[in-house]
């Protein structure tokens, strides 16, 4: 595993060349030759301090009485290819000693520093910038990544196996599928567009009409995201019963983007597998913990981050202010992208980079008990950067892993970031799906436990007859 922190793309979405990350499974064989696919090696450092890049935001372009300068932290090598855009300004030492380079550059020039990394380095985003100085050098100080992917606080075990058992036979693919068709018939669920902030709310009356009748259950929309426009995250919260102050996180990110024009509010981006499959698991999943009147004994909270498509803007908000709040997240699962699965590839891969070590091991140990007697099989795929929200919680100290999907044998879906991401694609099935709801249930029921049943007291005493 990398050494170093944090691998935000925080420009991914600026970056019209970009279909999608590169990255690699451990499956990914040539069948040529036997040979294993080329893999690229993980490549540093890119952050991101929730707000969208300066060049993108209202006034900055046009009007000079507006700050012109970003300032930009990369990794030695992406700031080499910079090709001069940037002017050299600190040099700071990451975690694990990774070079890093605080630089500085017009801020008109941010798109053509996208095209550039993504013609040499073959990958979107690979750096991150900020509005000031400060803000660069704090995200550089405050990168809490290295300590949470080799943290082993927590200890998870497996001993909930008869709610679990009992829920895993309830999943339906029909629902699953009937969410996704819902969530990919907007135009897009852009983070800056009207359909992106409409379909949220539909994520939240659809939760809250689950928590309907729960008694504890509740849901709110989380605004306080300077960059994530007008798109709220949803967050469902079943408090516990006796570890209130544990939490336990399943999250999938709820906006889509359609990179051909570089993001815009208005095309076409139905975003099935990316990552409307993500929210219709964990919708699946609450349906059946919250129909049964399940109580958890920590805390859960499921959430829909906004942004993630724009720098995982969405759950460094919530991460961030979940830290600073002192709230003890003990695992944090992300489904993102779930519904693909093409040719002889295993099930299900465990992403290996930005999450926690002694998490990826619990979620080894609850595939290996829950799903490998249903007949699926696991791998693991490397994005070599932070590719999604668990790269948040990692970065906020938390322990977070990823559950990400089969794929085909030349890597994940073909289809992301475009038009062609859409349930027909895919088969016009969400039965890919219903292996990540079960296994989201495994991960509830087990990391969140499930309430002792209070035993009735002392018998009155009986009268003498
Ligand atoms: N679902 C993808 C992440 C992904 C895609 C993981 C393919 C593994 C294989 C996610 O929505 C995404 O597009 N992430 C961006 C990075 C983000 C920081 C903007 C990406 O990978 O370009
Ligand atoms: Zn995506």
């Amino acid at each position: 595993m990398k050494p170093f922190g944090i691998a935000f793309a925080v420009l991914a979405a600026l970056c019209a060349a970009c279909s999608g990350p590169v990255g690699h499974d451990d499956q990914a064989v040539d069948a040529a030759d036997g040979q294993r696919a080329p893999v690229r090696a993980p490549e540093t450092i890119v952050g991101h301090d929730g707000l969208p890049p300066a060049s993108q935001r209202p006034g900055n372009a046009t009007d000079p009485a507006m700050a012109r300068t970003i300032h930009v932290v990369s990794s030695r090598r992406t700031f080499q290819n910079m090709a001069g855009l940037a002017r050299p300004r600190a040099l700071r030492q990451g975690h694990g000693g990774i070079e890093l380079v605080l630089s500085e550059m017009d801020a008109a020039r941010l798109d053509d520093l996208a095209g550039i990394v993504h013609r040499t380095e073959q990958r979107c985003g690979g750096f991150f910038a900020f509005d000031t100085r400060a803000a660069a050098d704090a995200f550089v100080r405050s990168d809490m990544s290295l300590q949470a992917m080799q943290a082993s606080q927590a200890s998870y075990t497996l001993d909930n196996r008869p709610t679990v058992d009992r829920w895993l036979p309830q999943v339906q693919e029909s629902r699953i599928r009937e969410t996704i068709r819902h969530l990919s018939s907007y135009q897009n669920r852009y983070y800056a567009s009207p359909t992106g902030k409409a379909s949220a709310e539909w994520i939240r009356d659809t939760w809250a009409s689950l928590a309907a009748g729960h008694g504890d259950a509740t849901v709110e929309l989380f605004s306080a995201c300077s960059g994530c426009a007008t798109q709220p995250s949803v967050i469902l919260t079943i408090p516990g019963a006796s570890l209130r102050d544990e939490v336990v996180v399943l999250g999938a990110h709820l906006d889509s983007i359609n990179v051909s024009g570089g993001g815009s509010p208005w095309q076409l981006a139905p975003g099935a597998d990316d990552d409307a499959s993500g929210i219709a698991v964990l919708t699946e999943a609450l349906r059946i913990a919250l129909a049964g009147g399940w109580r958890p004994q920590r805390t859960v909270k499921v959430m829909g981050y906004a942004a993630e498509e724009v720098g995982l803007r969405g759950s460094s908000a919530i991460a961030q202010a979940h830290r600073a709040a002192g709230v003890d997240v003990v695992a944090v699962l992300q489904v993102d992208m779930t519904n693909y699965k093409s040719g002889p590839v295993q099930d299900m891969k465990l992403m290996t980079d930005y999450s926690n070590a002694n998490l990826q091991s619990f979620f080894r140990q609850l595939f290996d008990s829950y799903l490998a007697p249903l007949g699926y099989t696991r791998g693991t795929h490397t994005c070599g950067y932070g590719c999604s929200d668990h790269a948040s919680w990692t970065h906020a100290g938390y322990p977070a892993a990823m559950m990400f999907e089969a794929g085909d044998l030349n890597g994940p879906f073909p289809y992301i970031h475009t038009t062609g991401d859409t349930l027909a694609t895919m088969g016009g099935s969400a039965l890919h799906s219903v292996k990540f709801a079960q296994f989201s249930l495994a991960f509830l029921g087990e990391a969140a436990k499930t309430r002792a049943v209070r035993m009735a007291g002392p018998l009155p005493p009986q009268r003498e007859p």
